[in-house]
């Protein structure tokens, strides 16, 4: 059993997986067009990310915005060592994104029974009953599971969510075969003392999962989650080009943390993402304008820590 809490150590390499494309994308109204979704994508590949949650194969009803799910797969260029997921909440998804040629699925599950059933129309319990059938499956097809696990941090219904709930859905996952956990914060509601706990809780349970987090910066403190799980040992985080996401089926949801944001942080402190700042930077510009307003991400704002200003652009205080 890996030690609970042994911090990562400078150095080490950080996983970011890009999520945008799907929880960013999945609660646009406007359609965006498949060919720049295509481009969105390889422009992350080309910027060094190497792990991207693609799209999602759930009912195009649901979420219209991902219809094209198939044909957003089949256009991309993937690059030698990528990771091309998506996101799926039955046997029916999962049937499809093999059909299109994934890496990995990422399943998806509440930790909170009201979330479950407005997000997927069915109980926790059958569910993860649907996921045995999953994942024999995705297996059988040399498909990786990726065992996904919403409001892991608190329900917007329901409130807490004990980590000894995600814990036990962790072990449940850790049954089937799953390679990794992801727990999905999905309102914001996870602070470094529920991430903490959560980590041990799973560590304690399900021992063999490797631990993905997925923060939502709905109450700002997305990136100090992030600062808990590096000191908790844990080397793979979701996030979300310019700050995009959200889901539509929880109640007050908001942008994932920022993927460029991320990289600044994990860069600053010494870690390998193997992304490329400026890289990814512009690709949030460029989402930035085929949504045509302005993203919460601040590096797109403010640029990297050593910029510099020309200073004959800014006024003296004497004038
Ligand atoms: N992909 C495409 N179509 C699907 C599908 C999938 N994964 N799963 C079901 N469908 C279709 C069925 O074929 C059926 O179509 P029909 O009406 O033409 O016969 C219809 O959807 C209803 O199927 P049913 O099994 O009764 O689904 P449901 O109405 O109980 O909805 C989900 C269940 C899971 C399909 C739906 O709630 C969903 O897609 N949720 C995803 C939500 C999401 O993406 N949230 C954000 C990410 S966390
Ligand atoms: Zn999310």
């Amino acid at each position: 059993m890996k030690h609970a809490s042994t911090p990562l150590s400078e150095g080490s390499a950080v996983t970011v997986c890009e999520v945008g494309p799907r929880d960013g994308f999945q609660s646009e109204k406007t359609f965006i067009p498949t060919a720049r979704k295509i481009e969105i994508v390889d422009a992350m590949f080309a910027a060094g990310v190497r792990n991207v949650q693609v799209t999602s194969f759930v009912s195009p009803r649901a979420v219209p915005q991902l219809s094209d799910a198939t044909e957003v797969i089949a256009g991309i260029r993937r690059p030698a060592g990528s990771v091309v997921s998506a996101l799926i909440p039955n046997l029916k998804g999962a049937e499809r994104a093999a059909a299109a040629g994934v890496d990995a699925v990422h399943t998806v599950v509440s930790a909170s029974a009201t979330h479950n059933l407005k997000n997927v129309n069915r109980s926790v319990d059958q569910s993860l009953i649907e996921f045995e059938v999953v994942t024999a499956l995705m297996h059988r097809e040399g498909i990786a599971v990726e065992g996904g696990i919403a409001t892991a941090f608190g329900c917007p219904f329901e409130g807490v969510v004990p980590p000894e709930r995600v814990a036990q859905i962790a072990r449940r996952y850790q049954e089937l075969g799953a390679k990794r956990v992801s727990l999905g914060d999905t309102t914001g509601m996870a602070t470094p003392a529920s991430v903490r706990a959560a980590i041990r809780a799973i560590r304690a349970e399900a021992p063999e999962v490797e631990i993905c987090l997925h923060f939502h910066n709905t109450r700002g403190v997305g990136l100090a989650c992030v600062m808990t799980g590096l000191a908790e040992g844990v080397s793979y985080y979701d996030a979300s080009i310019g700050g995009l996401g959200g889901c539509p089926f929880a109640a007050g949801a908001t942008g994932n943390i920022c993927t460029e944001d991320l990289v600044y942080l994990l860069q600053e402190s010494g870690f390998e993402t193997g992304i490329d700042l400026e890289g990814i930077t512009d690709v949030a510009r460029m989402t930035q304008d085929t949504l045509g307003r302005d993203l919460p991400g601040q590096i797109l704002k403010a640029g990297p820590r050593l910029r510099k200003f020309d200073p004959q652009m800014t006024a003296t205080a004497r004038g």
